[in-house]
């Protein structure tokens, strides 16, 4: 399976099954438009033994003909940041491995790739063992760990170096959250050496911690204690700090990294800067800053609570840059970063206290919806649309072409998309196990209508009609610098 350099123009590195016209298929996916990073064209799909064998010419036999007439047929979607099953802030998310799966399949998501968090004290093993115990039995669509670091000592250093031979290929290390999960620049640079010995990609959590619990705890103390100071206490220049600052310790070990939840112009600026300076720096965005500015932090009621998420929604200037960066694709991929906290008994534990709010908004089955909106409007083509959404995050984590695109020999995850269908989004018609959604209320045109998940249909007209616990777990392939072959 995939095991080489992402790199959109490589090609496939496992071998092809041989393509047998005559074959009998098991699912033929028919009348369809076919969308991939790199075009779009008119064929039906054959699907045998989960994979892809076919595409266009005749195909006449199968067990099951997937009627795609009038819509897309898009790789399933990759989510590379989602946090089920959570621990943090004290206490535990509302979407377990089952929920925020059957959410994603929903959506159109075919592979996450979640975050695995130490805790303090935990070797590796046991914090895989951990989340390896989460997800078996529930998991409905595909899966990967990005590993999060929190307790750097020498037995988990050593560990790290075995992480990528396990399928484990990226790290992820905050510079935020002091007492939870923030690290010194020390670790960081322990880590990202690690990582380029290995094999691996370090995930940075990009916001200069300190700067923000002090202007944090300035607010609380002169009585600022509603939701919308949790924006005011981290503005744009402490990302755009630590974005600069991690990049320039990537740069001090000669390695990779990449930045998750970039939200502005100002972190954009560092990573751009980076860029010229031929540093393989990376990053994403998140729908919610696309969508959201800081100003819905201070709805009234306390609503303003569900967007309390870090890095903060930021200015609608900055989600138009945010929508330029993804069109002229210096940004990766659009993640959703879901973070199942219950406005009814997690965020309300912050009414008196923006401080004690936990972080984080719920996202993965709104997002190819919300991302798509994006194509009506004229800001992305469609082969750019499935590029972001999929292709390209599986190229950086190493899952393709086993995942991300629509080619011979790829798995037979696949999105029936209808561009026609309109819904306007709400919370009691979304499948996970959320009170409130990110995006209530807002119309989009653009619905997944049928997934496939290796060649068996999960989700048929909105409804998953999958069987929970037949996901499985993805070695992901080492990452290799551009450039730099191992
Ligand atoms: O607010 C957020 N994003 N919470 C989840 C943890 C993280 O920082 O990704
Ligand atoms: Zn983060
Ligand atoms: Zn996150
Ligand atoms: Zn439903």
């Amino acid at each position: 399976r995939p095991a080489s350099t992402p790199s959109p123009t490589d090609p496939p590195s496992f071998s092809r099954p041989s393509v047998q016209g005559t074959d009998r298929m098991d699912v033929i996916v028919k009348n369809g438009t076919v969308v991939t990073a790199s075009g779009v064209s008119q064929a039906d799909i054959g699907i045998k033994d989960g994979r892809i064998v076919q595409i266009g010419g005749t195909l006449e036999s199968a067990d099951r003909i997937v009627d795609a007439s009038g819509c897309y047929v898009m790789p399933g979607g990759v989510d590379v940041h989602t946090h089920l099953d959570s621990g943090d802030f004290g206490t535990k998310s509302a979407d377990d491995f089952g929920s925020g799966t059957i959410a994603a399949a929903c959506g159109g998501t075919t592979t996450v790739v979640d975050f695995c968090s130490q805790d303090r004290g935990q070797s590796l093993g046991d914090a895989i063992a951990y989340w390896d115990s989460k997800a078996e039995g529930k998991v409905a669509i595909d899966y990967g760990y990005h590993m999060i670091v929190t307790d750097m000592n020498d037995g988990v250093f050593a560990e790290l170096a075995t992480l990528p031979d396990r399928g484990i290929t990226s790290f992820k290390l905050f510079m935020a959250y002091r007492g939870m999960n923030m690290i010194d620049d020390v670790t960081m640079l322990k880590s990202l050496e690690q990582a380029k010995k290995y094999g691996a990609l370090v995930m940075v959590h990009a916001e200069n911690g300190d700067a923000a619990d002090y202007l944090r705890d300035k607010f609380v103390a002169e009585g600022k204690t509603e939701p919308y100071y949790h924006a005011l206490s981290r503005p744009p220049r402490i990302e755009a700090e630590a974005t600069a600052r991690a990049i320039a310790l990537a740069e001090i070990v000669d390695t990779s990294i990449y930045i998750v939840h970039l939200t502005c112009g100002e972190a954009l600026d560092e990573l751009l800067r980076a860029k010229r300076r031929g540093v393989d720096a990376l990053a994403e965005t998140c729908t919610q800053y696309l969508y959201l500015t800081k100003e819905d932090l201070a709805r009234p009621n306390f609503e303003g609570a569900k967007f309390v998420f870090t890095p903060p929604a930021r200015s609608v200037e900055d989600q138009e840059i945010l929508w330029k960066a993804l069109q002229d694709r210096v940004l990766e991929t659009v993640s959703s970063d879901h973070c199942s906290w219950l406005f009814k008994g997690h965020k309300d534990k912050g009414r008196d206290d923006f401080r004690k709010i936990p972080n984080g908004a719920p996202g993965v089955e709104e997002r190819l919806m919300m991302v798509y909106q994006g194509v009506n409007q004229g800001r992305l083509s469609l082969p750019e649309f499935v590029d972001l959404v999929a292709t390209r995050p599986a190229q950086v984590f190493g899952m393709f072409p086993q995942k991300g695109t629509i080619a011979v020999g790829s798995d037979a995850d696949i999105v029936i998309w209808d561009p026609e269908a309109t819904t306007v989004i709400t919370q009691s018609e979304m499948h996970n196990n959320m009170d409130y959604s990110s995006y209530e209320g807002h119309a989009v045109k653009g619905m997944p209508k049928t997934v496939l998940l290796r060649g068996k249909v999960i989700v048929e007209d909105r409804e998953y009609v999958g069987t929970p616990g037949e996901g499985q777990f993805l070695k992901r392939a080492k990452y290799v610098r551009p450039g730099k072959p191992a």
